[in-house]
């Protein structure tokens, strides 16, 4: 773990992968059939995000909210989530990705359980990019988990249970809310909000996003080394 955070150029970007539902019905297919697709968008996105400088990735697949959905909809998503673990791991452990499940896992059906356990087993020794799927995962149940957790209440140790802030937060589909997706971790993150709807994103949208990200400052509440140039043409 200690390797992905003494890599200081590596960042840790989380992406909410949203639209794939609008994208099917646009092109008047289920919604099933836009997770399919956006299962490939997954493929790409993996493969893309250590060439742009991504260390770490988590991705947003199922919220614990999300068992709101009818339940053939939340049985296509769970069944796709085993098809995606079994066909891509020989990809993960080509590309060096060490893959891991946050979230919940009482509420997954043992068949699930087991084949995460085999991929987070199959993919431990990746080092080039730490790719974290969150299936019935919700932020606020994560911080009240770590807080039962932890033997004294800090923001060191708080932090130290959840996991590693973020550096970069997208979200595509258009909307622009973060549905209880790493709540605590985004604190600093700088937010990229795109239209395009999952199953349209690639390596180009990936790269942009991190160009933008690369573009942007950030302060952690100080002032800035040099004075904005913003605020210079202001005071003229
Ligand atoms: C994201 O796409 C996938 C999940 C939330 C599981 P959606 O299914 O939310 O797609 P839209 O927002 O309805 O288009
Ligand atoms: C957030 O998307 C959850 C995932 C992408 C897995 P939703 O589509 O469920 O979020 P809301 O309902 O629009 O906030
Ligand atoms: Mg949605």
């Amino acid at each position: 773990m200690a390797l992905y955070f003494t890599k200081q150029s590596t960042l840790h970007a989380g992406i909410i992968m949203d639209g794939n539902g609008r994208w099917a019905l646009a092109r008047g297919l289920s919604r099933a059939a836009g997770h399919r697709a956006g299962v490939e968008t997954v493929g790409r996105v993996v493969e893309a995000a250590p060439e742009v400088g991504i260390g770490i990735l988590t991705l947003f697949a199922f919220s614990s909210d999300n068992w709101r959905r009818p339940p053939a909809e939340v049985d296509a998503l769970m069944r796709l989530m085993g098809i995606y673990l079994e066909k891509e791991l020989g990809r993960c452990v080509n590309q060096g990705v060490r893959l891991q499940v946050i979230g919940r896992r009482d509420r997954l059906t043992p068949a699930l359980c087991a084949a995460i356990s085999r991929a987070e087993a199959a993919t431990e020794r990746g080092s080039k990019l730490w790719l974290r799927i969150a299936v019935d995962y919700s932020a606020r149940d994560a911080i009240l988990a770590a807080a039962r957790g932890v033997a004294e209440l800090s923001l060191d140790a708080l932090g130290s249970a959840l996991g590693p802030p973020v550096d970069l937060l997208i979200r595509t589909g258009g909307e622009r809310r973060l549905s209880d997706f790493l709540l605590w971790e985004c604190a600093y993150a700088e937010l990229v909000f795109s239209r395009t709807m999952w199953p349209d994103f690639g390596a180009q949208d990936l790269a942009a996003a991190v160009r933008e990200f690369r573009g942007r400052e950030r302060r952690f509440g100080a002032v800035p080394e040099k004075p904005m140039r913003l605020r210079e043409a202001w005071l003229d």
